[in-house]
This record gives structure tokens, C-alpha cells and sequence, in this order.
């Protein structure tokens, strides 16, 4: 990462920056990554936004905009409201299960949108629950199986029980319908690349996704499964889909931004776009370690206190900037060692390229969006 940009972000944050610990996003590379992302996408799958990892209005209207898509994957309940605020047409696929008394508790004030929202479901137990609801309110609920396509974090893992759960669905059409399967793959970017070949890994899970397919086409013969989403993916497996799936829905958020966690080789070629970037409070020339104080004259360093701190991530800017070993860490005044002649002075700022985006919005009430020495603020999605 080149310091003139990191820079010149500096000087935009002392012009027209807040002093605080601020979440930035580098909308141009965002822009990069939608175009990119615009340009590899197969025409017989439909992006599904992961909300999570984008949870700002402002990042989800670009790429649903860019991307010509209004699906979107939601995690945590209450933000199903916030996506029909942005758009009363979005189309929403849960991408955990919802406890039952999460889905009382929001019922009402969701009502109205209940057949643009795919409800993930994982047992026939959990189902049960969904039926009994769906009885009692009078109300039909779009169900999308949960399959484990290698993954093992759950779902539907056998037949036997994936064929109960259809049949169900198939006893109770007037308050349940099948609408989607979803199967999570990030397995096989996870497992040590020597032992487990990726592309073996991939043809395994899509031949299990394939075996679920073909038991609904056998159990629920009325239902048309080129209308289900067919769900898969994630930023970390994307680009095997790409290649050949038996998917029709795909979703990803994170790589958008391309926090540490996504620096892999298969997403070279998208751009980091997500900053933290933290005012220097204090700079002392020879750190001095309580009880050790000594040592300092012995072996001096050269430290820095910034504004908050203990972020998963890595620092960016100045470059050779870390924790120090012995010291501690503190999410309220951290101190950072300094390499040999790294010039930053109070008030300059330090960069991390955070682990993750989903944690890292959350943290955070606003992003601030960056553009030719501009900043934006623009709220985070919060409960
Ligand atoms: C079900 C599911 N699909 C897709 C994703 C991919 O999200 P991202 O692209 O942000 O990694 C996740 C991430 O947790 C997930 O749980």
C-alpha cells in the first residue's frame, strides 16, 4: 500500500475529520470492486448482497444499484427493517435461523413485507415452530432449507430428515411454502490448500447441493425448482461458481470492501476499501516499559498513544507500526511502537486495514465515505 495515499487520506482527515477514531471507505476503490465484480458475474445467477458485511445504507443502495439486484441476505433480525426502508422492494433471504420468539417478538412490525422474506430453517423441529405460527397468525411463511454441503455448521445434513421437512411443507400449503435452498461452501477456501484441493472440495459440495435438488424434484413433484433461489457462496467461494454451479443465487458482501481476512490469492484482483483510521495522541522518542525503565536508555523506541486501539486487523500506516510485545493492548488509548525514522507526529493519523468488515461496522455508528479529498458520513445500520 503505497504512503502517498495514506497520506493524503491523512490531510483529508485533518482538514475535514472529526479528531476521532473514524470508519472509512474509500468509495472509488468500492466502485472498482462493484465494476469488477459487475464484470466476472454469470447472467443465470442473481447477486444477493450480504448485509452484514455492508451494513450501511449508503454501501448497500451503490451495489444494489451497480449491480442491478434487490436481494439481499440478512443476519440479524432488526435489520430486515432497515433494508425495506432502503428499498420497499427488496427481496430478503435469511442467512441464519431465526429462533422462533425472534421471529414473534418482529412479526408485526414485518407483516406486511412476509412474502419478500425467505426464512432459513435447519430442522424439522424448527419448522414445527414456523408451522405453529404460521397457524396461529394466519399467515404463510417462504421457507428456504438449510443444506450441509461440507460446511457441517448445520442444516440439513441426511435425507431422511430433509425428505420429513418436505413433507411438511407438502401437508401445509397454505401456511408454508418451499421458496429455496441455501448451502454455505466457505469450506473450501478454509481447509490447508496441500491436503484438500479446492476444486475437489467444490465438485464434492456441489454434487451434495445437486443430491438435495434432485430429492425435492422426487418428494415435492408440484414444485418447480428452477423458481427457487438456489443459494450459495460467499465472497470467499465465489469465483469457483463462476466457473460452474447448480446455483442460481449467490451471495457475497465482504470482498467488496476486502478486509485482511479476504487478502487470498483468488481475490487478488479486488481492492482494499475499508479504512480505520485513528488520531496519534501522544509520541514519545524513548518509550520507557514501567519497572524497566532502564532498559529505554539500554534499547531506545519510539512510541505512539492513539485514539481507541485493539482492532483485528493490521495496521497500514506508517508502515513498521505495531503493538507493543509487553505493554498491553487498549481499545481506549493503545500504544504503538514506531520504526526507526517513521516521522508521524501528534495529530497525524494511524490506518488499519480492519480483519473483517461485519464486526467493524458494527463498532462504529457511522462510515465516513472518502472521494477526491471529500469525506461523507453516512450512518451504519445499528438495532
Ligand atoms: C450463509 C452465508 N452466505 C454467505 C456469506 C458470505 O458473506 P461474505 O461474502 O461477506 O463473506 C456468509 C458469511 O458469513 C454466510 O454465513
Amino acid at each position: 500500500m503505497q504512503d502517498a495515499y495514506f497520506q493524503q487520506l491523512t490531510e483529508c482527515l485533518k482538514q475535514s475529520g472529526n479528531g476521532l477514531q473514524q470508519l472509512v471507505i474509500d468509495i472509488e476503490r468500492y466502485e472498482y470492486n462493484l465494476q469488477l465484480m459487475r464484470s466476472l458475474w454469470p447472467v443465470a445467477c442473481i447477486p444477493r448482497l450480504v448485509v452484514k458485511s455492508l451494513a450501511n445504507s449508503e454501501l448497500l443502495r451503490l451495489a444494489m444499484q451497480r449491480l442491478n439486484t434487490r436481494a439481499l441476505m440478512v443476519f440479524h433480525l432488526p435489520h430486515i427493517s432497515s433494508c425495506f426502508e432502503l428499498d420497499s422492494q427488496v427481496n430478503i433471504l435469511l442467512g441464519k435461523p431465526m429462533p422462533i420468539q425472534a421471529v414473534v417478538t418482529h412479526l408485526d412490525e414485518i407483516y406486511t413485507n412476509l412474502p419478500k422474506i425467505q426464512w432459513l430453517i435447519d430442522s424439522t423441529e424448527r419448522l414445527k415452530q414456523y408451522l405453529g405460527l404460521a397457524i396461529h397468525k394466519g399467515c404463510r411463511f417462504s421457507i428456504s432449507l438449510e443444506i450441509d454441503v461440507g460446511l457441517h455448521r448445520g442444516g440439513f445434513q441426511v435425507e431422511q430428515d430433509f425428505v420429513k421437512a418436505l413433507q411438511l411443507i407438502r401437508q401445509h400449503p397454505e401456511h408454508l411454502q418451499l421458496t429455496g435452498l441455501m448451502g454455505y461452501d466457505v469450506h473450501i477456501a478454509k481447509l490447508p490448500a496441500p491436503i484438500f484441493k479446492a476444486a475437489e472440495r467444490y465438485r464434492i459440495s456441489q454434487q451434495r447441493y445437486a443430491d438435495f435438488i434432485q430429492s425435492v424434484q422426487t418428494y415435492l413433484p408440484e414444485c418447480d425448482v428452477t423458481q427457487l433461489s438456489l443459494n450459495g457462496g460467499g465472497s470467499q467461494t465465489l469465483l469457483h461458481h463462476f466457473k460452474q454451479t447448480v446455483c442460481n443465487d449467490l451471495a457475497f458482501g465482504s470482498v467488496l470492501l476486502k478486509p485482511t481476512d479476504f487478502n487470498l490469492p483468488i481475490l487478488q484482483d479486488f481492492q482494499p476499501a475499508l479504512w480505520i483510521a485513528s488520531p496519534i495522541l501522544k509520541r514519545m522518542e524513548s518509550f520507557q516499559l514501567p519497572g524497566l525503565e532502564m532498559l529505554s536508555r539500554l534499547h531506545p523506541t519510539t512510541a505512539i498513544c492513539i485514539y481507541g486501539g485493539y482492532w483485528r486487523g493490521e495496521c497500514v500506516y506508517p508502515k513498521g507500526a505495531k503493538p507493543h510485545p509487553f505493554y498491553g493492548r487498549s481499545t481506549n488509548q493503545e500504544l504503538w511502537q514506531l520504526p526507526k525514522n517513521c516521522a508521524v507526529k501528534v495529530d497525524d493519523y494511524v490506518v488499519f486495514q480492519p480483519a473483517q468488515s461485519e464486526s467493524t461496522l458494527q463498532q462504529f455508528h457511522m462510515s465516513y465515505f472518502y472521494h477526491q479529498q471529500v469525506l461523507k458520513g453516512a450512518l451504519n445500520f445499528r438495532e
